[in-house]
């Protein structure tokens, strides 16, 4: 489960509810496997404290530096009960021969002489402003029927078009616009909803963002009078 920031869909798991998810499967005898890739995106204050930090040894955690640092290091790490930790890394192992030790090793140099809390410190103020801006140009442009929720922390906006309209349908008039988006139905197991989309705002700068999502006002504008 991703606990922080959740891909797609941005929310973030209350403190309460992780603590009683923890007891539940503490309780059942199952494992958790706490998949936490944004969680140090953090807009609102320090990271949310993860499932994983109480030490149940049923909780096992999984992160990444391809959020912080680069995903083309295809570095994370995985921390858990001991005796577990032997197996997975002997199936990881087994699955692809071991992560590259050359990007193991230049990470370790970087992270030598870097400085990465401010640099995750400073990533997290611009993405900050990056996703207010996002989130206010919506809510400027966009015509009526649509919803989305607000994120503290990561890096897209998950957002609902008006009833009838389809992502999909409208991902060709909006590259015609330079404007991309990630049509929301690829992240549905069941249930293949249509409706959906995810939005990025990490990856361009305030202005851009604007002009963006004005576009994609235009797009959705256009896709409710063709119904
Ligand atoms: C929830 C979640 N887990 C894991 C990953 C991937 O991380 P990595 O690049 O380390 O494979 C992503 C990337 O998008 C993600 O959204």
């Amino acid at each position: 489960m991703v606990s922080s920031f959740q891909n797609p869909r941005g929310t973030t798991l209350p403190q309460s509810r992780r603590i009683a998810l923890a007891e539940l499967a503490a309780r059942h005898g199952v494992a958790i496997l706490e998949d936490d890739p944004y969680g140090e995106l953090s807009f609102a204050g320090p990271p949310p404290r993860p499932i994983a930090a109480a030490g149940q040894d049923n909780v096992f955690y999984v992160s990444t530096f391809s959020k912080t640092l680069a995903p083309g290091l295809r570095i994370g790490w995985l921390w858990g009960d001991a005796s577990i930790m032997r197996k997975a890394t002997i199936c990881k192992q087994a699955a692809d021969l071991h992560t590259a030790t050359l990007s193991q090793r230049a990470t370790v140099a970087l992270l030598d002489r870097f400085d990465y809390a401010a640099h995750v410190a400073r990533i997290c103020a611009v993405y900050r402003e990056r996703c207010q801006t996002m989130l206010a140009a919506l809510a400027e442009h966009l015509p009526g029927g649509c919803r989305w929720i607000a994120p503290t922390g990561g890096m897209s906006v998950w957002l609902q078009l008006p009833a009838g309209l389809d992502a999909e349908t409208l991902f060709p008039g909006a590259i015609a616009r330079k404007v991309a988006f990630v049509p929301g139905v690829a992240f549905f197991v069941e249930d293949h909803r249509r409706d959906f989309v995810r939005l990025n705002f990490s990856n361009q700068p305030p202005a851009q963002i604007i002009e963006g999502m004005r576009r994609f006002g235009e797009v959705i504008a256009e896709g409710l009078a063709a119904l």
